[in-house]
């Protein structure tokens, strides 16, 4: 429908020009239209034309219980007929009580607090103001500055934004908020000119501690990273001593050490939290959203040491709250996510199938000349697109490879989440990372598929005359 018979027709006003809702208008212009939603179970999605669809990437990483969980939606049902809302100013709520007890005995001491919000973002803006009263309540109020990673995401609103190393984001919105230092990620694939994977993730860490210094130590209130990267890295996995390194030099200056877990906790890397990976490198505070709610309410968590709550409770309590805070709804939806996790071990599952993904996808890249990588951990699992494996070449950016193989997924009834960082700054790469209750069958599926899209895309760039090296 065009802009102007839109613009007169009443029932169509919401309309965009290619006739589509414009909740939507995050589309860039020319994009295709998406299917409709009409019902989704397990793995599988169907649209309004009865087509079927694998979920292979949880929606962005959340459906860590596919879709349809007669649990859930039973526990969701059953809080919504008691009280959709109560705010917490006015009523404690059984459900928040109930969430906070099981997180906090999965998570353990060090972790014993949780505050719940609506998501991701919201859950990272409240860790980084939880630090910086704590900081003021300890009497070290000249502490605000929060050292990020490069590259790295932590959410969209101004607060997380600005310590996400994302420069085109930066370029973008730099101009409204007050970025925060950065330092490298120990990126593992593409390592610089003389470094491995090992010696340039000890050069990262390194980089942490001159930059602390450079700052003023006695300025420096957090650093914030990704235990187990998300889509801004392709599911960077660092070696052990990096993390050791990281906690050492944290607790040498006094920064607090936040693990925005967002994507990589609530069971997606088979353990409940990322940081059990590493139980010595162990953070101050801990972010969770998406799969803890598995995409059945907005849910975020911010888990924080007793002392530490205590301490800001004594100086007046936490200055910060939203309206959907603790929200019943929520919190009742988390606590059946959480429990029907635990009950069919889907962390173990996480693990099981985590191997066998891995095994498929390195399978893929021994006969893909487009994959340069596999890496991830658990179900959290990416893999690196190249168009030359010997040299590392990257498919010509303009080639859009990952958006290109989302396009050729969604025609063969495959689901794909695909953002590209910094503009391709520092890769192109897919994410993998189906619900975690899926099957070893359901996981040859969906390699199968990606393969053919990987084949599909290499016969359209050599037609393109781009040169691509051996499988
Ligand atoms: C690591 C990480 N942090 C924060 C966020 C922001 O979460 P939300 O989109 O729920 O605000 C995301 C979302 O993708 C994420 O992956």
């Amino acid at each position: 429908m065009s802009r102007s018979k839109a613009a007169q027709d009443p029932k169509v006003l919401g309309r965009d020009e290619r006739g589509g809702p414009v909740q939507v208008f995050f589309a860039p212009a020319g994009s295709r239209r998406r299917p409709t939603i009409d019902r989704a179970e397990g793995i599988y999605m169907w649209d309004t034309e009865g087509r079927r669809y694998i979920d292979a990437c949880s929606g962005p990483v959340a459906s860590n219980l596919g879709h349809g969980n007669t649990r859930v939606i039973e526990a969701l049902v059953k809080q919504a007929r008691r009280a959709c809302f109560a705010f917490p100013a006015a009523f404690e709520s059984e459900a928040n009580a109930a969430l906070a007890d099981l997180i906090t005995s999965l998570t353990g001491p060090g972790l014993e607090r949780a505050f719940f919000v609506s998501g991701g973002s919201e859950a990272n803006e409240t860790a980084i103001k939880l630090a910086r009263q704590y900081a003021v309540a300890k009497g070290e109020p000249e502490r605000c500055k929060v050292i990020g990673r490069m590259p790295s995401y932590h959410g969209a609103t101004l607060g997380a934004l600005a310590v996400t190393g994302d420069p085109a984001a930066e370029a973008l919105f730099g101009p409204m908020m007050k970025i925060m230092p950065k330092v490298p990620a120990p990126l593992s694939y593409r390592v610089p000119d003389g470094h491995t994977a090992e010696s340039w993730a000890h050069e990262a860490a390194e980089a942490l501690e001159r930059e602390i210094v450079r700052q003023g130590p006695e300025t420096v209130l957090a650093f914030i990273m990704e235990p187990v990267g998300g889509l801004s890295t392709g599911a960077l996995v660092a070696p052990d001593a990096y993390h050791r390194r990281v906690r050492d030099i944290c607790n040498r200056h006094g920064v607090l050490l936040i693990h925005d877990e967002i994507m990589s906790g609530a069971g997606r890397t088979g353990t409940f939290l990322a940081a059990d990976h590493v139980p010595e490198a162990r953070p101050d505070i801990v972010t969770l959203a998406k799969g803890i709610s598995a995409g059945y309410a907005p849910l975020g968590v911010v888990l924080a040491p007793r002392e530490m709550v205590a301490l800001v409770a004594e100086g007046g309590g936490f200055a910060h709250a939203y309206t959907y805070f603790t929200n019943p709804l929520s919190c009742a939806v988390g606590l059946a996510v959480v429990q029907e996790m635990l009950e069919h071990d889907l962390m173990a599952n996480a693990r099981r199938m985590g191997t066998v993904l891995r095994a498929r996808l390195e399978g893929l890249m021994a006969h893909s000349p487009l994959v340069g990588d596999v890496r991830g951990k658990g179900l959290l699992m990416a893999i690196e697109l190249v168009a030359d494996k010997a040299s590392k070449a990257m498919i010509p950016l303009e080639r859009m490879a990952p958006y290109r193989i989302a396009e050729l997924a969604l025609e063969r009834g495959l689901i794909q989440y695909v953002r590209r960082t910094a503009k391709g700054a520092y890769g192109d790469w897919l994410m993998i990372t189906p619900p975690l209750i899926v099957t070893e069958a359901q996981i040859d599926e969906i390699v199968s598929i990606l393969g053919d899209c990987l084949e599909a895309l290499a016969a359209e760039l050599r037609a393109a005359g781009v040169a691509l090296g051996h499988a």
